[in-house]
């Protein structure tokens, strides 16, 4: 697809002006172009991942490691995991349990944890300098609840059905500049489907964004 040739494009072509018109001996000029060729290089690698990470879950759906799992060590994984980021913007992240037995789930803590890393990713990513994220797991019913709202730019009603599907970006041309593939979403939501789990956003423009992440509970017996 295209999301694939255009890096590769540009660094051609950029390594091609490089060789072709002696530009390497301007340093100045070197050095600028080898900054986006590696730039663009960084961006194809970070596509590759996600492409062969939903390939993988699409052919192993019946075989994930699933185990018990304490959803809440997961989602202080990933906050630590992305403190730097959220520090960076000076964001308060918090997060909050209602109960405490009751928030094993059933699954595998690796795609678990990638899951929330996409999700906290993009609450960081969207939400101005100063904003703040909130994380909070909840029992309901036979299912836990893990609902991620952050202060940020919001998603309008119109484009919400469409971010889970791959390489959709609401707005080009931002997200191009905040750098990512558009593929975040897509294997959130085949991580979900392989644990039996459903999400729903919940959004408004310049007010922020809630994905409400649904996982069933594991047998109180196991
Ligand atoms: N919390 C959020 N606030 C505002 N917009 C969001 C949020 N989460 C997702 N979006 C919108 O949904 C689109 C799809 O998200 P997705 O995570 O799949 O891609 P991405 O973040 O652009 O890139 P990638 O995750 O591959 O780095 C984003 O481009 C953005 O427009
Ligand atoms: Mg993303």
């Amino acid at each position: 697809s295209h999301e694939l040739r255009t890096p590769l494009t540009v660094i051609k072509g950029y390594t091609e002006t490089l060789l072709d018109e002696q530009n390497w001996q301007d340093p100045k000029m070197a050095e600028r172009i080898l900054t986006i060729i590696d730039k663009e290089a960084e961006r194809l690698s970070r596509l590759l991942k996600d492409l062969l990470d939903l390939s993988q879950i699409e052919s192993s759906k019946g075989v994930m490691k699933k185990q018990k799992v304490d959803l809440k060590n997961v989602v202080e994984e990933a906050v630590s995991l992305l403190r730097g980021h959220s520090e960076a913007k000076n964001l308060e992240v918090n997060l909050i349990i209602h109960g405490h037995e009751l928030r094993n789930i059933w699954g595998d803590p690796d795609w678990l944890l990638q899951m929330f890393i996409d999700i906290l990713e993009n609450a960081i990513k969207y939400t101005p300098q100063g904003g703040r994220i909130e994380i909070k797991l909840q029992e309901k019913g036979k299912e836990l609840l893990a609902a991620v709202k952050d202060t940020g730019i919001g998603i309008p009603a119109r484009n919400i059905p469409y971010i889970f599907e791959r390489f959709y970006r609401v707005d080009k041309g931002r997200s191009r500049r905040l750098g990512g593939t558009g593929l975040g979403l897509a294997i959130v939501k085949h991580i979900l489907e392989a644990h039996g789990g459903h999400v729903t956003v919940e959004s408004s423009v310049g007010v922020g964004t809630t994905f409400s992440v649904y996982l069933p509970l594991a047998p109180v017996a196991v």
